[in-house]
Order: C-alpha cells, then structure tokens, then sequence
C-alpha cells in the first residue's frame, strides 16, 4: 500500500466505485492493454521513475496503472484544477499503483503544492521522465531550474510580488520555499531527466518555443501531434465531450440555438461539428483564412465574435490563444448566453475582467456553473469558471478515443526511456516515427469490428510504399 504521506485525493471509499469504472474502461482501451499483454513482461520501464500531470481521470487511471504493468514506479497529479475524478484517483491509490495528489475543485495554491509533490520521491529525488499535459511540470522544473541558477549567482529569491498572474504566484512561491532547504533540487532533477512526452498542442506550443530559444533543458516527444493522437482526441473526442460538458452543465437545449466556436482547429472542428449535429446554427470565428475556409465548405458561417454578439447563443473557445472573449464581448450579450472554453488554459476568457466590474454579481448554480449578473440584471452563464469544461463539468473524453492518445504516450515514454544512454535524443522535440503511429491505429479497428483490406506486393510497388507501411509520406494530412 501507498503509505499516507504519500498521496493525497478526496476519499479512499470512492475506491470500489473508481475500479468498477476503470474495469468498464479497459474493455474500451484496446491500444492500452495490447501494450500491456505485448509489453508487460518485459518491464521496458523497470527501474523509471515516471512522473505524470495529466487529468486524473478514469482514462488516466488505466494508463497509470498500464505504465506500471511496465515497471513503472509512478507519481501523478492532474493538469486542471476541475479535471480530476475522485473516484479514479482512489482506485489507483487503494490498489498501490501509484502515489496521487489530486482532488476536484483544488484551489491554485492547491494544485501547485500536489504538482511539487508528484514531482519529488520520498527519498528527494525527482522523475526519471515526465507525461506532462499542458506543460505545466515541464514548466515549474524550468522556473526553478533558473531560480536556482539566479539564486546561487546573487542570492536573488523568486519574488511571487512581481507578478499579477495568481498562477505564476503559485510557482513562484512553490520555488522560493523550496530553494533555502535545497537549492539544488530542480538542477538535480534536470541532470538525471531523461524527457517529457506531452500531451497537447498548448504544451507542444510552449516547448517548440524552448527549444527555438535553446532553453529547453530536456529532450521532448510530441505526442499531440501523432495522427492518432491530435485526428482524433482533439477532434471527435471534443466532438463528444463538448456538447456532454454544455448539456451537464445547464440542460439547455441545443437544437436551435446560435453556437459560436472560437477556432476551428483540430478542437475546433470537432465542436462545430458536435454542435451541428445537435441541430444548432454553427459559427465559427478564425484568425487562418486556410481553417476560415475549410468551415465555409462544412457549411459553417465564418463571422468575427463582435459582429454577431446579439445573435449567440453559447461561445465557446477552441483556440490556445489568450484574450478571446473579452469583457466588452460578455457585457452585450444575450440574456444567460452560455459562455464556456475547450481549449486548455482559461486565458481564452476575460475572467479577471468580470471580476473587477464594478456592480457585477456572481452566482452559483452549482459548482463549476456560475451566473454573472451585470448591473442592469442581464447576465451570462460561464462554465468551469472558464477553464476547459469538457473536464470542468463532464468526465472530459470518453476511453475508447483517449485509448489512442495514451498508446501514444505508452510508445512515446518506453521509447525515452529505452534511449536513454544511446544519445539519440538531444533536448528538442520530436515526433513519433509513422509506423508506429499506424500501429496505434491498428490495435484500434478489431474494436470496431474494422477489417483492413491487405496491400498486394504488386500493388505496394505501384504506389511506391512498403506494404507494411508507412502508408503515407510525412506530408500526407489526413
Ligand atoms: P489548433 O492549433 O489545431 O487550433 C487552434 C485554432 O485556433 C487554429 O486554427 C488557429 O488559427 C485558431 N486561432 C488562434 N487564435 C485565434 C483567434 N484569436 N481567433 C480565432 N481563432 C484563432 O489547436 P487544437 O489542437 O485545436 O487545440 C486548441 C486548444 O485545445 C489547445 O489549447 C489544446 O491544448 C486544447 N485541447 C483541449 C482538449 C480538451 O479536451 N479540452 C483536447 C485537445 C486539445
């Protein structure tokens, strides 16, 4: 058993519940348990320690509890303050699988002391290689890498006052308190990090910008963009999860509405089409006249945010960016026009903005559903207080697609960790070979009863491919 000090989660008696839903999941997670019968007797991750910060969901669970079927001695923690299912991180608890830190609803403060935690073994030492989703654990070892670093220079401490971001505050702090008792511990968990292998295109943005500027300490893999990962997680899994996490949340009726989805990328593309197939009147806003395009052809109307505000119905944001749905967007809207973001981080929507009007009233539904009333009575509905609600308000993707990302991310750690003396891995980024990737694909079919038609030798050579593939070339989009 996991000792008491070692974990922290909401309710060990939530435990029997969380199995029974992560034996249903299994049978839905071919690509995960193909690894485990391939794999499991080999241990490929003996002797790794492996560090996760992805949302502790039940989908998550079976990938844990596969990463320990490997060898893997883990520590995870979840990536959103609302994503957790307590449920899920009881079982892997009560079953020793591995130390959680993780509840639903942690406060910020909450989630930064749970990712330091999973990132620290009792003995001081850190992970071997990290799952991360979003980037964040990445980026608290990089932080106070170069605190440390600035630290021993000049004696500088991180100072939490430099910064207005609640967030930052928290790594800050989380640092500076952990500097005087060790001022090495972030500098010996770089030396001995074999990599990361991260989840998603947010976390795939902040470390492609490292590693351009040279700052990225280890190497990386860049699961999200495996075909099998971002063609099909981010699209039809936001396809079913967007319109559960919108309906759980306020059972509203979605036929007939005016929706607009904010980015019509991967994400943005499943939830325009999600909603569509509910019968609302889709929108979608772009900033890529290429995505602006490919929604005209799906029968989209592409229009900007502040042209059709008195039309909307529900806005949802799909983009990574920041500063999507501003205040003065949110003021002249419909009377409780739903207002809610997929993408991963909540800066898509001017939260700190209502905060500070003056005369505003904010009134809880229910947890992660709240009505802000401006002054003149009208109000709006947000949902996970704007921070991704798929996973804020219903149980995020469901396992047969997240089956196909978390193979990905099996391959993506044994491949880490297999390498890590060969010196193939310099601290970039790097992608999965296809093979592989069309692998992931082909423990998926027999679940759907799919059968693969087989390439004749004659035909392989007339389309210049190998007939065991790679099918594609590198170009080839899906
Ligand atoms: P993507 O890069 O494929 O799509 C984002 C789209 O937003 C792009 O087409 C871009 O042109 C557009 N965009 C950027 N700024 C814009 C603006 N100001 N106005 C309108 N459009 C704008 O990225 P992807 O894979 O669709 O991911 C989007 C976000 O969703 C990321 O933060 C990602 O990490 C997150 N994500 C969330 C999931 C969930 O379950 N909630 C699942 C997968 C990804």
């Amino acid at each position: 058993p996991i000792p008491e000090s070692e974990y922290k989660v909401k309710d060990l008696n939530l435990a029997d519940f969380g199995r029974k839903e992560i034996e249903l999941a299994e049978v839905e997670m071919p690509g995960l348990m193909a690894s485990r019968e391939e794999m499991g007797h080999k241990k490929p991750l003996a002797g790794a320690k492996v560090m996760g910060s992805l949302h502790m969901t039940i989908q998550t669970a079976v990938l844990i509890e596969t990463l320990k079927e490997l060898g893997a001695d883990i520590r995870w923690c979840s990536c959103n303050i609302f994503s957790t299912q307590d449920h899920a991180a009881s079982a892997v608890v009560a079953k020793g699988t591995a130390s959680v830190f993780a509840w639903k609803a942690e406060t910020l403060e909450e989630y930064w002391w749970c990712t330091n935690r999973a990132l620290t073994w009792p003995d001081g030492s850190g992970p071997d290689i990290i799952v991360d989703d979003g980037g964040d654990a990445t980026m608290l070892i990089h932080e106070g890498f170069k605190a440390e670093m600035a630290y021993e220079k000049d004696g500088t401490l991180p100072d939490p006052e430099s910064t207005d971001n609640a967030e930052f505050k928290c790594v800050l702090t989380t640092i500076r308190d952990g500097l005087k008792t060790n001022p090495k511990r972030f500098r010996n968990m770089v030396d001995k990090m074999v990599g990361v292998s991260e989840e998603t295109t947010t976390g795939v943005h902040r470390l492609i910008e490292r590693a351009r500027d040279g700052t990225l300490l280890f190497p990386a893999i860049n699961v999200n963009d495996c075909v099998t990962k971002s063609k099909f997680d981010n699209v039809y899994g936001c396809r079913h999860s967007l319109p559960d996490g919108i309906m759980r949340a306020t059972d509203v009726m979605l036929a007939g509405k005016t929706v607009m989805i904010c980015g019509y990328g991967d994400v943005g593309k499943g939830s325009a089409h999600a909603m569509k197939a509910a019968g609302a009147r889709c929108l979608v806003a772009e900033i890529d006249p290429i995505c602006a395009l490919q929604a005209t052809m799906e029968g989209f109307q592409v229009a900007r945010l502040e042209d059709v505000l008195s039309e909307v119905d529900i806005v949802i944001t799909a983009t990574g960016n920041k500063d999507i749905v501003l205040l003065k967007h949110m003021e002249k809207m419909k009377n409780n026009a739903i207002v809610g973001n997929i993408g991963h981080f909540d800066n898509e929507i001017d939260i700190a903005g209502l905060e500070a009007y003056d005369g505003i009233k904010k009134v809880e539904i229910k947890p992660q559903v709240h009505r802000w009333q401006f002054p003149d009575g009208h109000g709006i509905i947000m949902l996970a207080e704007g921070r991704l609600l798929n996973l804020g308000c219903a149980t995020g993707h469901p396992s047969f697609v997240m089956s196909c990302s978390f193979t990905n991310q099996i391959l993506a750690q044994v491949e880490l960790w297999e390498n890590r003396s060969s010196g193939k891995y310099e601290n970039n980024v790097y992608i999965l070979p296809k093979v592989l990737d069309e692998k992931v694909a082909r423990l998926h079919l027999k679940h759907l009863n799919a059968k693969l038609t087989e390439l004749s030798t004659d035909q392989a050579e007339y389309i210049g491919v190998n007939a065991i593939g790679p099918f594609k070339p590198e170009t080839y989009r899906y």
